[in-house]
């Protein structure tokens, strides 16, 4: 067989990442390639480095983009952070608390994994309890916006209560910045690291980050150097915040960066807070039509996050069947329950560029046929009128128009 140049099939994409990537970025990603430390490329980087101090909210000198996707920011901030025989205390409601308890003990740290239900938010007053059992703990990790779940977690309580036990505050901002808001300077948060694939609408690879002075400090006071050299960002920081000075640390994904450099310009265009806005928007007309057509959600309304929705799975329903139709059919990507929600519930995107009335309308009628294709036709009696999960979101969309 021949291999020739690859064309990927066109798809609507409405999984838990990657979305949509607007026409601008990647018009930007194809773009000449200049050299990394000319003088052109610099000015842009730092420009990268404003923006995301725009969208992080925060005025923190070292907020930059790690080169490498949303793991190696989480990566970044824990193996900085933690030296052998440091004690992290880390909330896990999901697959990434599990992640950064891992990245925790390889570092040589103890983690004390504080657990709570998968589908919903990091409970505090666990967290209180295991920071008054463990008062030396250096910092408190917790995932803002659960991806494998879609739950939201009270960011402004968990950093305030880690600030109060003289602890760092940690933030996965993953899935949450862009969709929700994410107030680094406001919440006291110390270190917070992002990908580029969810709600800014870049292509993946990139990793925005953000660190305090207080978590600055704390890597400049460590007795030993990192054991990364790539993620070491005493080093790294000689190439992000060196300006005209740059010394070579290594070479940037150029292109990766002009991407990230337009989504950001984008989103500051159209606004952070109307960008939350929008999700609320249309994350409202998916749960109406998804709830319409019988469906139920998993995580509990105050704790749901607009930009990943978690709708558990109807009895005698293949899940997997449905989302392969989906991606054969209407070629619409929805996501797959991880870990011990495998099975039981699907995970519908909204995320950045993905979310607008087009991808929510055109999700609900796919499933709707989808759906009805694999009930068993017993089940298929009590279903929801046909169309009725489309007419629900019209209807969403229409209050919010007449209330506006
Ligand atoms: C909450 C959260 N943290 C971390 C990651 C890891 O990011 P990446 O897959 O870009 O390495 C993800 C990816 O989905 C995520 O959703």
């Amino acid at each position: 067989m021949a291999i020739r140049s690859f064309d990927p099939p066109p798809r609507m994409l409405m999984g838990p990442g990657p979305s949509a990537v607007p026409s601008r970025v990647l018009q930007a990603m194809a773009r000449p390639c200049i050299g990394h430390l000319d003088p052109a490329f610099v000015t842009m980087m730092d420009e990268v480095g404003e923006l995301l101090r725009g969208a992080f909210r925060t005025a923190n000198r070292l907020t930059m983009a790690v080169s490498a996707p949303g793991s190696a920011g989480m990566e970044t901030c824990l193996v900085n952070l933690i030296e052998p025989g440091d004690v992290a205390i880390i909330a896990r409601n999901g697959v990434f608390g599990g992640r950064m308890a891992e990245i925790v003990r390889r570092a040589g740290g103890t983690a004390v994994v504080v657990d709570d239900p998968w589908g919903r938010a990091v409970d505090p007053d666990k967290v209180r309890a295991a920071l008054r059992e463990h008062p030396e703990a250096k910092l408190v990790a917790f995932v803002h916006a659960e991806t494998s779940t879609g739950a939201q977690s009270d960011a402004a309580t968990l950093c305030a209560l880690a600030r109060e036990h003289g602890a760092l505050a940690v933030v996965d901002a993953v899935t949450s910045l862009g969709g929700v808001p994410v107030l680094v300077d406001e919440w006291g948060v110390d270190a917070i690291y992002s990908g580029s694939q969810k709600c800014l609408s870049c292509t993946p690879g990139l990793s925005p980050i953000s660190l305090s002075e207080r978590a600055v400090a704390a890597i400049a006071a460590r007795k030993q150097p990192v054991q990364s050299w790539f993620l070491d960002l005493q080093l790294v920081m000689g190439y992000w915040g060196g300006g005209a000075k740059r010394s070579y640390h290594h070479t940037a994904p150029i292109h990766a960066l002009y991407g990230l450099h337009e989504a950001l310009v984008m989103l500051h265009e159209e606004g952070l807070e109307a960008a939350w806005a929008r999700h609320r928007l249309h994350h409202a007309a998916l749960r109406a039509g998804l709830e319409a057509m019988g469906l139920t959600m998993l995580v509990p309304e105050a704790e749901r996050l607009p930009q990943l929705n978690a709708v558990r799975v109807p009895e005698g329903v293949d899940e997997a069947a449905v989302r392969q139709l989906l991606l054969r059919d209407h070629g619409l990507e929805i996501g797959a329950g991880l870990g011990e929600l495998a099975g039981k519930v699907w995970r519908i995107g909204l995320m950045g560029h993905s979310c607008d009335t087009r991808h929510v309308l055109g999700c609900l009628a796919a499933l709707e046929g989808a759906i009805a294709t694999q009930r068993a036709p017993a089940a298929t009696a009590g279903a929801a009128t046909a169309g009725a999960g489309v007419a629900a979101a019209r209807a969403s969309y229409a209050a919010h128009a007449a209330a506006s």
